[in-house]
Order: C-alpha cells, then structure tokens, then sequence
C-alpha cells in the first residue's frame, strides 16, 4: 500500500519525506488556507521534496471552471493530480480532464455509488473519506470493502485512496481491506513505527551488550 502524508505544510513533508517512505501527498483547500501562502509556489515546493503524486484542488464548482483550474494546475509539475469535488460536475470535469492525460482524484467520496461514478469518469484515484464517516456513527472502513469489491469486480483501474485517516488502526484496516493508497497526517504516519516493546527491547540489549563489553 502507498503511503501519502495528508498536508501542506512543507516541513513535515521534508521530515516525512527524510526517511524515504513518502510515496505521494495530498492537499485541499483548508490544509492549503492553513499555510497562508502562495498555493503554486507550495506545490512546486512540495514536488521537489516527494518524488510521487501530489494531490491539489481545484475550488471552482461548475465543470468549466474546474476543467480549467485543472489543466493550470497539472502545467505545474509533472507529478501533480487534480481534486475534483464528487458532484456531478466534478464527474463531468473528471471525464474531461482524463481524456486529456490529466490524472484526477475525486475527493468527497462518501458512498460505493459516487464510487462506481468516479470509476467510470476515469479517475486515476478516488478518495473515501473514512474519519467522517466514523464521526457520524457509519462505518468507514466498510466503504473502503465495498469499493475495492465493485472495482475488482469490474476490474475498474481507478485506485481507492483512503483518506480522512485519523489512527494508525486505520492504515492497518485499510491495508487489509485492500486499499491501494492511504494518506494520513504527519502525527499519524509518525505513531505507525512506534511501539514500546520495541524501545524496551532495544534498551536491553544494549545493556546487556555493554555489561559483556565490561566483563
Ligand atoms: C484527503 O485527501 C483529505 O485531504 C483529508 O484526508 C481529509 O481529512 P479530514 O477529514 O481529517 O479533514
């Protein structure tokens, strides 16, 4: 599964990015209005520091609109993927911006049914928002089953990128659902190495190294 940070903010992208393992990142809106900065002159940034898709939003909310926001952002960089808000016009947008070789993920997914929708526009990935859902006593991750269910079985290439992730319980739950993406904020992807059996062990064989070292 490919590991995306859920950011804007540029230094922990480089810390992430530092240990190697950073496959993509993903943007929206409010992540970006977080930074108060220039939105192109971040993504450029971005682009330099992971070597991977870099997810950015379109805000206009009629297809035309998003068509072109769309096309600025992908003259960006190489590696940029479209946002496209699942609506109808986001679709209509997405269909549109595919057949031009722009990658797009359509973001907002909150049922199978937008789902099959993004799938069959050409989305490159489609982002579930699991944490939401969780928050309104649904189940999010029996989504996450649900579309890799119905693109299996129509063999859709659309990728399912888990997104909203709030706990490492989540990465864990999408890997087994069979999520092909999953993107988290930096302090989630920070817990996923820690245990402290781990610290504990280490601790003592280090001890017990040194004490033979005296001996
Ligand atoms: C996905 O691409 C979104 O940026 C993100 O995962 C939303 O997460 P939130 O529900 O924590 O805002």
């Amino acid at each position: 599964m490919k590991l995306y940070l859920d950011t804007a903010n540029v230094k922990e992208i480089q810390e992430g990015a530092n240990l190697g393992l950073i496959d993509g990142v993903t943007t929206n809106p409010s992540l970006v209005a977080k930074e108060g900065r220039s939105f192109k002159e971040m993504l450029l940034e971005i682009c330099k520091m992971v070597d991977g898709p870099i997810s950015a939003e379109v805000v206009g909310v009629e297809s035309e609109a998003m068509i072109k926001e769309g096309r600025d952002l992908a003259k960006v960089h190489k590696n940029i993927v479209v946002k496209v808000p699942l609506i109808p016009e986001g679709l209509r947008a997405t269909k549109k911006l595919s057949a031009e070789g722009i990658r797009v993920n359509v973001t907002l997914c909150f049922s199978p049914t937008q789902a099959l929708l993004a799938a069959k526009a050409g989305a490159w990935c489609v982002s579930p928002f699991i944490g939401r859902l969780d928050d309104v006593s649904s189940d999010g991750m029996a989504l996450i089953r649900q579309i890799v269910t119905i693109y299996k079985n129509y063999d859709y290439k659309t990728q399912v990128l888990v997104a909203s992730v709030r706990h490492p319980q989540h990465v864990v739950e999408a890997a087994l659902a069979g999520g092909h993406i999953c993107t988290m904020p930096y302090s989630v992807f920070q817990q996923l190495v820690k245990h402290p059996l781990t610290d504990i062990g280490l601790k003592k064989f280090l001890a017990d190294w040194e004490a033979m070292g005296k001996k």
